[in-house]
């Protein structure tokens, strides 16, 4: 049983900049849980922190019912798998994946049965006397894991594994590692700056900025029910709407906020006609770019509706969410 809980968790580096801020955090046992945040917002820090590659500066993590803080990396029953993989040039698929469990000096034949166990996990069977440069970028990644699963740890961490692979690949590895934390019932936090992932692959994501976390909920209230404009318009692609609230005659001490895919072309409760800058036909559907007042706004159209210069924009104000001017929170 191997949850990870972090207790103002602080972190600052030598030059006095304070990149983690009294983080408190509770991951579930056999949860898969996302970090994801823009570069430098402190997601990589944290994880490593878990990892025990980072000292923490104030605060207390616990794995399982441990505390960690004075624990080296290797004894945190861990394991990390990072964006450039970082397996040996030098040794076979086979040795790679074997190397972590040689360094403990486990007996020959426990080691051949787990790599065999991960190979075929992994489907790499066919490719165990291979050496890393006769890989694709998403073999080498699944080798990553196997050097990760065949140490049993009680919590896989892992920092942007797929950044390195093309796009289509990306979207198969997301489904092979959401089917792995189902098979091998561990504790999972993933590191990514991509929403999409986030969305996809958690059970809970943790959204960070500067340091600090903004929300911590399930893929459905990240994008359902944002605490913040940081959050609202962090995930969701075009990304939200931001209108102020004199330029359609509401309260102008509000920030509404309205998803692309809410702005209709048809009826709703808020009329306004606006000048089309530019157009994307994307197949399923077209974007349309426009401002509202002061704001740039967007607007996801079925893609066979004929454009002209202008549009009329329909809005419902159920769609509608809304903002404090000031500190972006969500009012209720
Ligand atoms: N060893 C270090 N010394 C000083 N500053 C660092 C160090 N590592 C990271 N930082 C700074 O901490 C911030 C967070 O970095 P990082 O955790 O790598 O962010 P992320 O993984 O979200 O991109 C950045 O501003 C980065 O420059
Ligand atoms: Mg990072």
């Amino acid at each position: 049983m191997s949850g990870v809980i972090l207790k103002n968790v602080r972190k600052t580096y030598d030059n006095n900049k304070t990149v983690i801020n009294n983080v408190n955090l509770e991951i579930k046992d056999k949860e898969f849980v996302v970090l994801v945040g823009a570069s430098g917002c402190g997601k990589s820090t944290l994880l490593r922190m878990i990892a025990g590659l980072e000292d923490i500066s104030e605060g207390e993590i616990f794995i399982g019912d441990k505390k960690v803080n004075d624990v080296p990396p290797k004894d945190r029953d861990i394991a990390f798998v990072f964006q450039s993989y970082a397996l040996y040039p030098h040794m076979t698929v086979r040795e790679n994946i074997a190397f972590g469990l040689k360094m403990r000096k486990a007996d020959k034949k426990t080691i051949e049965k787990k790599v065999q166990e991960a190979a075929e996990i992994l489907n790499l069977g066919e490719y165990l006397d291979r050496k890393p440069k006769q890989l694709s970028g998403g073999q080498r990644q699944r080798v990553a894991l196997g050097r990760a699963i065949v140490r049993n740890p009680k919590v896989f961490l892992m920092d942007e594994p797929l950044s390195n692979l093309d796009a289509k690949l990306r979207v198969q590895m997301r489904s092979e590692i959401k089917k792995l934390h189902e098979k091998l019932q561990t504790t999972f936090i993933y590191v990514t700056h991509d929403q999409t992932e986030a969305l996809t692959m958690g059970d809970r994501i943790v959204v960070l900025n500067n340091g600090d976390i903004q929300q911590v909920d399930t893929p459905y209230e990240i994008y359902n029910n944002p605490k913040n404009t940081f959050v609202a318009g962090f995930v969701g692609s075009p990304q939200m709407n931001f209108i102020d609230g004199k330029d359609i005659g509401l309260d102008e001490n509000i920030i509404y906020g309205i998803r692309p895919e809410k702005m209709l072309s048809g009826n709703g409760e808020i009329k306004l006609t606006v000048n089309i800058d530019i157009s994307e036909m994307l197949g399923s559907e077209t974007i349309a770019y426009f401002n509202i007042g002061e704001s740039k706004c967007s607007a996801k159209l079925e893609s066979d509706v004929n454009l002209n210069k202008s549009l009329e924009i329909c809005m419902n104000t159920s769609d509608m969410y809304k903002f404090d001017k000031q500190t972006g929170d969500r009012i209720y």
